[in-house]
């Protein structure tokens, strides 16, 4: 099928052909095709929204899946009653204050409305845009245009008719390309078929406005947090992300100060960055696409799609992301951002203080642990961490059988002598193992460190700067100690012959190592543990102190 390119970008220029264009247009939807079609917010997907088989055709070429309803656009509140009853009349109230607009309303839906438009709900989205061609067009075809936005599902919206031609090209009969989206973002949702009204998408609309007028807006959970598995969001598409890039999205929140100073802690140069203007200096080494000004929530909404929709060509393998606050259009924008990352988010302003323990055996981790504890720390022991998830991470599990065929017994039990075995007796085994822990165990570290509520945290992990956990914490310490105060140390605990002291500690990467890697270093020389444990807490005092003074300056 050729997608035909109606270029209505200069709505002031020959009266004829422009109207010529719109009757196109117009007269395809009539005739059940579909046509992508500009708004204020994002291009849309238009068909004749009565038309059960043209919809159908819109879920065919999005890969859209069938349980998402669609939107009905019309040219104003007179065309309600037609498509909605038991109309609230508050429903009047926000169409003219608000339409057109960036501005979608749940209604109860008339028998008139096909299934197919509202996925068999018994509500209706209905909307008018503002876009002087896109309502010609609905005015001209005499029918509610259902129009999802443009995109393939699960890629972010279009904000350009490029965007469509992008996704769309040889899909669709035609798109009418009306210049660049001045929103940005989706409308907002609306549902008013309950006391208060709920928001189930935060938009172009904010949400205080609609406060202004109507009173209290209860907000829905899917607007500012992950559903648990099995949850239904009352806007069945809350629950879909809105971008799978193939680099995972984290998105710093936080003000704008602390979240850009965090992300510079936690990129390298594969990483890529979406960033206020003022930060982009930041990150000279990095892919960054800039926001807008830290300020100006118009342009970061104009621009939030267009940048993760440019990670899409990229090959950067991560993706950080600056967060506006949720006041004003910051809610849609954060909720965008927040969606394409999978709600993987770190707060940048919060007192977490998370330290990173690592050093030789004899060199006294253990006691510096216990000085972490005294402090009111807690210990995240990721050596547990990784046992529970031998037990429970099926694709940890699936992982380590591939490549170590015979560990798991029939019964899907682990031989931790066998696996044991094969990675002690040969280094590039052993490689191969931790290459598949790290790559399961950070992230779930990491997910479980988000969670944590304010306060101090110790990470105890055997290969911390090895398996990239050091990138979760504030601060990594070596822990080091004069070898021939470790063999003593280890040949009392251990109750070991000198010479196998020495050996275990050949064996081991020297303090240089650790020493040259972490951010500071807590020399143990003293005689017994309890000192040692003494000295530490002064060690991890001062240490917080300066974190906390960081945090509170964004530095
Ligand atoms: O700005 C917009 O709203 C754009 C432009 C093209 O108008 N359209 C748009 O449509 O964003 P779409 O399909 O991408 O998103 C519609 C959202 C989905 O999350 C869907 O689940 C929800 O609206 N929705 C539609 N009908 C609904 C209903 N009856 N009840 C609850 N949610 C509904
Ligand atoms: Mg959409």
């Amino acid at each position: 099928m050729q997608t035909i390119y109606y270029d209505l970008r200069d709505t002031k220029g020959q009266q004829k052909e422009i109207e010529d264009k719109i009757s196109a247009a117009a007269k395809i939807l009539r005739e059940g095709g579909l046509v992508a079609i500009p708004t204020e917010t994002v291009y849309g997907l238009g068909a004749n929204g009565l038309d059960p088989n043209a919809v159908k055709r819109i879920f065919e070429a999005k890969g859209r899946p069938q349980d998402n309803p669609l939107i009905l656009h019309v040219t104003g509140a007179q065309w309600l009653p037609r498509y909605c009853r038991d109309i609230p009349p508050i429903a009047y109230v926000l169409a003219r204050k608000f339409w057109p607009g960036p501005l979608t309303m749940i209604l109860k839906r008339s028998p008139v409305v096909p299934d197919e438009t509202t996925a068999g709900l018994d509500t209706v989205a209905v909307r008018c845009p503002n876009h002087p061609v896109t309502l010609s067009i609905i005015r001209e075809a005499g029918i509610p245009i259902a129009a999802p936005s443009a995109n393939t599902s699960g890629r972010p919206s279009c904000t350009t008719a490029q965007d469509v031609l992008e996704d769309m090209d040889g899909k669709i009969e035609g798109v009418v390309d009306g210049g660049a989206c001045t929103v940005g973002v989706e409308s907002t949702i609306l549902d008013l078929t309950c006391e208060p009204p709920r928001l189930l998408r935060p938009g172009g609309l904010p949400l205080e406005d609609l406060e202004r007028l109507i009173g209290h807006i209860d907000v829905d959970k899917a607007v500012t947090g992950k559903l648990e598995e099995g949850e239904k969001p009352k806007a069945p598409g809350m629950k879909y992300r809105h971008y799978a890039p193939k680099a995972p999205v984290t998105v710093v929140t936080g003000s704008p100060e602390a979240s850009a100073a965090e992300i510079t802690r936690r990129v390298s140069p594969t990483s890529g960055v979406i960033c206020f203007d003022e930060y982009v200096h930041m990150f000279p080494e990095q892919e960054v696409h800039a926001l807008g000004p830290a300020a100006d929530k118009l342009t970061q909404a104009q621009r939030v799609f267009d940048a993760l929709r440019t990670f899409d060509g990229s090959a950067v393998t991560e993706v950080y992301a600056q967060c506006p606050d949720n006041r004003g259009l910051g809610l849609a924008i954060g909720n965008r951002l927040k969606k394409a990352a999978g709600f993987h988010i770190i707060e940048a302003d919060s007192q977490r203080i998370i330290f990173g323990l690592t050093g030789c055996t004899g060199a006294g981790k253990t006691s510096a642990l216990k000085a972490i504890q005294a402090l009111g720390g807690q210990i995240i022991d990721c050596d547990a961490v990784y046992h529970r998830m031998l037990d429970e991470n099926e694709a940890m599990r699936n992982a380590i059988n591939e490549k170590f065929p015979g560990v798991f017994s029939k019964e899907g039990k682990l031989d931790r002598r066998k696996l044991g075995e094969e990675v002690f007796s040969k280094k590039d085994r052993l490689a191969q193992l931790n290459e598949i822990v790290f790559r399961f165990l950070v992230p779930e570290v990491e997910r479980s460190v988000t969670k944590l509520p304010d306060g101090l945290y110790a990470i105890d992990a055997i290969n911390l700067l090895e398996s990239g956990l050091d990138r979760l914490c504030d601060r990594t310490i070596a822990i080091t100690a004069p070898v021939e105060l470790r063999v003593r140390r280890i040949m009392a605990r251990d109750g070991i012959s000198e010479q196998y002291a020495r050996l275990r500690i050949s064996a081991q990467k020297p303090d240089e190592y650790y020493r040259s890697k972490c951010d500071c270093e807590l020399n143990n020389a003293l005689d017994t543990p309890a000192e040692f444990e003494k000295l530490a807490v002064l060690f991890f005092q001062k240490l917080m102190e300066t974190v906390r003074e960081e945090k509170r300056h964004g530095a």
